[in-house]
């Protein structure tokens, strides 16, 4: 790709930089079906509750890292499901966007949202929920699985 000259001349912040770009794309190798767990354990629950968002994240390690800190994480959102149902949107879905990955699902789904409060602290996570019925989700699909959520009202250009 660069020439041994050209990268000479990129100054050492720059190369530093560039590694850390390619190191944010370093979870694109986790394999997909592991991803789809980790997928299920952060967004699907059957008989989710909007009183139980803080039990739930608890039990369910979902946290964020920031600067190599446990936060709160801001939003998680429950698909009130079963696993199997959200992941045949992947065949079933509706492509979305450009982005190849992205589909739109067709079958609508209740969901559970829960969002940080504020002035919250980790590990003191404390969230309210609100319940949304009949939701279009949009995912993200690889190899077949879900593998990342990304919200119930993303606009499609389709
Ligand atoms: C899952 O899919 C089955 C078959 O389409 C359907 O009968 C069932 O109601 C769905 N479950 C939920 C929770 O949406």
């Amino acid at each position: 790709m660069f020439s041994f000259q050209t990268l000479q001349k990129i100054p050492v912040v720059c190369l530093m930089l560039m590694l850390l770009a390619a190191c944010a794309l370093c979870d694109v190798d986790i394999h997909p079906h592991d991803q789809w767990l980790s997928f299920q354990k952060k967004h699907i629950k059957k008989d989710m509750e909007i009183k139980r968002c803080d039990a739930e994240i608890k039990k369910r390690s979902i946290f964020e890292m920031k600067e190599k800190v446990k936060v709160c994480k801001p939003v998680n959102t429950f698909i009130l499901s079963e696993a199997s149902n959200v992941s045949s949107v992947c065949e079933s879905g509706e492509k979305c966007g450009e982005d190849g990955n992205l589909i739109k699902s067709k079958t609508r789904f209740d969901i559970v949202v829960c969002r940080l409060n504020k002035n919250c602290k980790y590990p003191e996570c404390k969230y309210t929920g609100r319940k949304l019925t009949k939701k279009i989700i949009i995912i993200d699909c690889k190899g077949g699985y879900p593998v990342h959520y990304n919200g119930n009202n993303y606009y499609c250009n389709n």
